[in-house]
């Protein structure tokens, strides 16, 4: 029996209701939602907010809990509003050439997709890779098979890299299938031919410690394992990387941006090196109040013990899930695949013939139990966290148990 790293209580769950879809939207602690309240507050009174400690300070201390919850250093995040931003500041800033290829696993959330897209007006063309034998997506993607322990992801991203790739983008966790990517393999594949890996990690983020030692750039949305408010995120990216990158161009970005004492209007300055050179303008002071207070949370609980605790959960849930004759093939192999380290927070159940129709039926009947799960792309997603609890496990099954 583990007890829960993130005490229940510090959040303000409805014991009738289990939510496990954080994979979709997290829960915000309580404290998260007095500090904003406090911030609120002083907005009606614009006199009571102090320039340096509310504003530049409420971004500061953002920046620094987001680089101790995924361990780079506090100079190397920029603040943004969600993975997309993130992601669309390295595919605007890079220094592309025409006929560049971005190399992108087959599947990906879409944030991590029209970005790249986006460039292909400036001749930078995108190319999906296929994970697995049998692997599709797209209109097809509830005719593929789920990934398995024998897949090699990294290797067959790595395989299709081309004289015409410039950069690999992929998910950490990707978002249908719960597939947790080796970050630390992939990005030295991509560092050999002297590529960027460039993540969208917001799947794993807040449950999990991401492996940065070979990655160039890093980029999250706060609203879901990090359970912030929507609005917010973070960029982190590697500072060789980011001096390739054209600022974005924002006043807060240059040498002095905040110092009233000098003019304004003064535009002979350096851009600034840190992350702050890829911010854009006047900080979401609120929502980055917001971001600190979630962060420290997590921080205050550990990654590592919530990762710990959420692979607990997911073994022991696996465990149950083998006893029920029509779910003991998804869990053999999610076992697998969680044995070999290759999950994140989701358990994707693959649908395994019963398509679309199955999967929403068995979502109703755990609607009607409280029970708050996820369908994607083809799997039943449950997601676990550091706040879930084993009696959350028996839940589930007896929910499971009764569609079989
Ligand atoms: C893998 C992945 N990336 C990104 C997002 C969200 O992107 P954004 O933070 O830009 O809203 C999601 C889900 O909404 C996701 O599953």
């Amino acid at each position: 029996m583990s007890h829960p790293p993130l005490d229940p209580a510090l959040f303000d769950l409805d014991p009738s209701i289990l939510w496990v879809m954080h994979c979709a939207e997290g829960p915000i602690p309580l404290a998260t939602a007095r500090a904003l309240a406090g911030f609120l507050k002083k907005e009606l009174h614009p006199w009571e907010v102090d320039f340096a400690g509310d504003f530049l300070g409420s971004a500061a201390r953002a920046r620094e809990e987001a680089a101790s919850l995924i361990g780079v250093r506090t100079e190397d995040v920029s603040l943004t509003m969600n993975t997309t931003t993130g992601l669309e500041i390295v595919a605007q800033g890079f220094p592309w050439r025409e006929g560049d290829e971005v190399l992108l696993p087959l599947g990906e959330f879409p944030s991590n997709a029209w970005p790249w897209k986006s460039l292909e007006a400036r001749g930078v063309s995108v190319r999906e890779v296929p994970l697995w034998r049998g692997h599709q997506a797209g209109r097809e993607a509830w005719d593929s098979p789920p990934p398995t322990v024998e897949c090699d992801p990294e290797g067959a991203l790595a395989a299709a890299i081309s004289p015409r790739t410039r950069l690999v983008a992929a998910s950490w966790v990707r978002f249908q299938d719960g597939l947790r990517l080796d970050l630390a393999r992939l990005g030295q594949a991509c560092a050999a031919r002297g590529l960027p890996l460039v993540v969208d990690g917001i799947q794993g983020a807040g449950t999990h410690l991401p492996d940065l030692r070979f990655a160039s750039a890093f980029a999250t949305g706060g609203h879901k394992g990090l359970l912030t408010p929507q609005g917010i995120g973070f960029l982190w990216t590697r500072e060789a990387f980011r001096q390739d990158l054209v600022p974005s161009g924002s006043w807060l970005s240059v040498e002095d941006g905040s110092n009233f004492g000098r003019a304004s209007t003064d535009f002979s300055r350096a851009w600034l090196k840190d992350g702050r050179r890829l911010e854009g303008g006047g900080y979401p002071a609120l929502a980055c109040t917001g971001l600190r207070e979630s962060l420290r949370t997590l921080n205050g609980a550990g990654i590592p013990a919530i990762s710990a605790h959420v692979a607990r959960l997911q073994a022991n849930f696996l465990e149950g899930l083998g006893g029920l004759p029509r779910w003991k093939e998804e869990a053999r192999r999610l076992a697998e695949l969680l044995g070999a380290g290759r999950l994140g927070p989701i358990l994707a159940l693959h649908h395994r013939g019963r398509g679309p129709e199955g999967l929403n039926a068995a979502l109703k009947a755990g609607f009607a139990r409280g029970i708050h799960a996820s369908v994607r792309e083809g799997y039943l997603r449950l997601a676990f966290h550091g706040f879930h609890a084993e009696g959350d496990l028996t839940r589930l099954l007896a929910w499971l148990a009764a569609l079989s």
